[in-house]
C-alpha cells in the first residue's frame, strides 16, 4: 500500500478510566508506529484529552487526537456542555461532527451540524463530518438510500467555505451497520463512496477524502481500506478494545 490511508478511531463513552484510555491509547501508538502508510486519527472521551495528549507527546506517538463532538460557542451559559475551542486549546487536531449517535439520540439537527461544522473549521480544526442512512431508507432500496446520503451530503457542504475543503473528510456510516456487528460490504460500500465523491466532485470541482465506518473490524479493515475509492475507516466499537484494536492493526499494516 502506498497511498496513506486513514484509521479514525471514534472510542465513543469509552473507557472507564484514565488508565484504561492510556493502555489503548498505547495500543493506537503502536499501529501508527508500525503502519508506514497509516494516518492515525484517535478521538477518546473529551475529558481524557489533555492527559492522552500529554502521553502522545513524551511517547512520541505519531497520531493526532481529537473531539467526538463539541459546541459551537466557545464559551458561554451552555451547562454540560464543551466547546470545540476548548477541545482545541487541550491539543484537539479535529472534531467529529454529525454522528449518527448525535443526531439521534441528542436530536441534533442539520443545522446544528451545520454550526459545529462551520465552528470548527473556522477554529482551524480538521473535521470528520458522519453521514448515512437509516435502515426505514435502506429499506427502500438503493436509490432510496443514494437520495438520503446525497442530501445530507449537499446540506453539510452548505457550511463549508471551498478554502477549507482540504480540512474536510466525510465518513459514510449506514446507521444500520454501526455497532450491529454486520459491516457493508466493502464494494458496496466503495460504490456509494464513488457516488459521493462524484457529487462533489460535478458539484464543487473537487472532492474530499472519503471513510467508511459500521461494524469495521480485524476482519474487515483490509477489504475496505484497498476498495476502490475508500480512504480509510471510521471504527467505533473495535477501536476501544484492547484485543480488537491490537486485531484491527495487524490487519491494517500486514
Ligand atoms: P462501530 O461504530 O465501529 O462500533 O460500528 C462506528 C461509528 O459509529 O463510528
Amino acid at each position: 500500500m502506498n497511498i496513506k490511508k486513514i484509521f479514525a478511531a471514534n472510542w465513543k463513552m469509552h473507557p472507564v478510566s484514565l488508565a484504561e484510555a492510556k493502555r489503548l491509547l498505547s495500543v493506537s501508538g503502536d499501529i501508527a508506529r508500525r503502519g508506514k502508510n497509516i494516518e492515525t486519527l484517535i478521538a477518546p472521551p473529551v475529558l481524557f484529552l489533555e492527559s492522552l495528549r500529554a502521553e502522545a507527546k513524551s511517547r512520541k506517538y505519531r497520531l493526532s487526537l481529537g473531539m467526538q463532538d463539541g459546541f459551537s460557542v466557545p464559551a458561554g451559559a451552555y451547562t454540560g456542555a464543551v466547546s470545540f475551542a476548548m477541545g482545541k486549546s487541550l491539543g484537539a487536531a479535529f472534531a467529529i461532527v454529525g454522528h449518527s449517535e448525535r443526531r439521534t439520540l441528542f436530536n441534533e439537527t442539520d443545522s446544528l451540524v451545520r454550526e459545529k461544522i462551520s465552528a470548527a473549521l473556522a477554529l482551524g480544526l480538521r473535521v470528520i463530518v458522519c453521514v448515512g442512512e437509516p435502515v426505514a431508507i435502506r429499506k427502500k432500496g438503493e436509490k432510496a438510500a443514494y437520495r438520503f446520503v446525497e442530501r445530507q451530503l449537499l446540506d453539510a457542504m452548505k457550511a463549508i467555505p471551498r478554502k477549507h475543503m482540504r480540512r474536510v473528510m466525510f465518513a459514510y456510516e449506514p446507521i444500520w451497520a454501526i455497532g450491529s456487528g454486520k459491516a457493508m460490504k466493502p464494494e458496496k460500500a466503495g460504490e456509494m463512496i464513488s457516488f459521493l465523491k462524484a457529487v462533489l466532485t460535478s458539484r464543487f470541482g473537487e472532492s474530499a477524502q472519503m471513510l467508511y465506518g459500521g461494524s469495521v473490524d480485524g476482519k474487515t479493515v483490509r477489504k475496505f481500506i484497498t476498495e476502490q475509492g475508500i480512504d480509510g475507516v471510521l471504527v467505533g466499537g473495535a477501536s476501544a478494545n484492547i484485543g480488537k484494536l491490537k486485531a484491527l492493526g495487524k490487519a491494517f499494516s500486514a
